[in-house]
């Protein structure tokens, strides 16, 4: 695997060897964590979390992850930046690259990514720019995917929600459109499907692409990905979300293989009486998504990569 540049975009990971070589890594990490604790300790490298969106998982992930590896962390949130006196992102990046190896970064631009690129000297990861994409939570997914299932060609999965502004989305399908004989489902909400240009990828990929209502995703489709609304960006327009609803009785129409997905945070999307289904995998992917960001921290700082 090629050291890696900046990874604002799945295109940035490179072809598709390229995603299997950063699977391999994180399964080795998963399988022997004692293997690749502490990597870095000593080396006095760094990275810093600048977090100007709220996080949960990605956030505290990246921190795990670095702690596990032996980097130092810096967290930065929009709280406790100069950005609330009004300086630009640009500024600090440039301020941050003197105190760190590499940047994590989300934000409500979806020009972020690049804004911080064309500035930066050091790697900057994208961990979620506005509506555009998603690239590590796509890996840990796809990773997840491809552990679970044993493999990602000939997959079908259906993703169900709000389309149009779900960066993980976005970047999943990217991600599986990179493989063969892949179907994907799309069931959105009303006025938020998923942006053109994703389908028209996925055209010229050879991906197979519905658009359906929840009641036509096939009973046997290998995965659903469940995402929320997100209201904050919805304002005060409302949309009619109430059939795009995953209960028991619903799961319970569909295949004991189908995995039920979502990257969280969960609306009133999932309750969490479904939680306890052995297909419900969301909280263990988040778990599990710790060596894929340690894999992707190493595929950044490191030189040389080997398992
Ligand atoms: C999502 C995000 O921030 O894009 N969560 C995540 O990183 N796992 C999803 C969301 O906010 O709905």
């Amino acid at each position: 695997m090629e050291k890696l540049k900046h990874l604002i975009k799945m295109e940035d990971m490179g072809k598709r060897d390229d995603i299997e070589a950063l699977f391999e890594l994180s399964k080795a990490i998963k399988e022997n964590p004692e293997k690749f604790r502490n990597q870095f300790a000593g080396t006095g490298k760094r990275i810093a979390t600048l977090f100007y969106e709220p996080s949960t998982r990605t956030r505290s992930g990246f921190h795990a992850a670095a702690h596990e590896l032996g980097l130092g962390v810096i967290d930065e949130t929009a709280e406790s930046s100069s950005c609330l006196k009004g300086e630009s992102l640009e500024d600090t990046i440039r301020t941050f690259e003197g105190y760190c190896d590499g940047i994590v970064l989300r934000h409500e631009d979806t020009k972020a990514g690049n804004r911080a690129t064309a500035v930066a000297s050091v790697p900057i990861i994208s961990a979620g720019c506005g509506k555009g994409e998603h690239p590590p939570q796509a890996l840990l997914e796809g990773f997840a995917l491809n552990e679970k299932k044993g493999k990602i060609d000939g997959l079908g999965v259906a993703f169900e929600g709000d389309l149009k502004n779900s960066r993980t989305a976005h970047s999943l399908i990217k991600l599986l459109s990179l493989y063969k004989d892949i179907t994907i489902h799309c069931s959105s909400v009303p006025g938020l499907e998923l942006p053109k240009e994703y389908v028209k990828l996925m055209e010229e990929r050879g991906t197979s692409f519905s658009q359906c209502s929840p009641q036509d995703i096939p009973r046997d489709v290998d995965a659903i990905y469940m995402t929320r609304v997100k209201q904050e960006l919805l304002k005060n327009k409302k949309h009619d979300t109430q059939r795009y609803f995953m209960d028991q009785k619903r799961l319970d129409t569909f295949s004991k293989d189908t995995l039920l997905m979502h990257p969280l945070p969960r609306n009133a999307e999932i309750p969490s009486s479904v939680d306890k289904d052995p297909r419900a995998v969301y909280f263990k992917v988040a778990r599990d998504g710790v060596p894929t960001k340690q894999a992707i921290l190493m595929a950044t700082l490191q030189d040389e990569l080997s398992l």
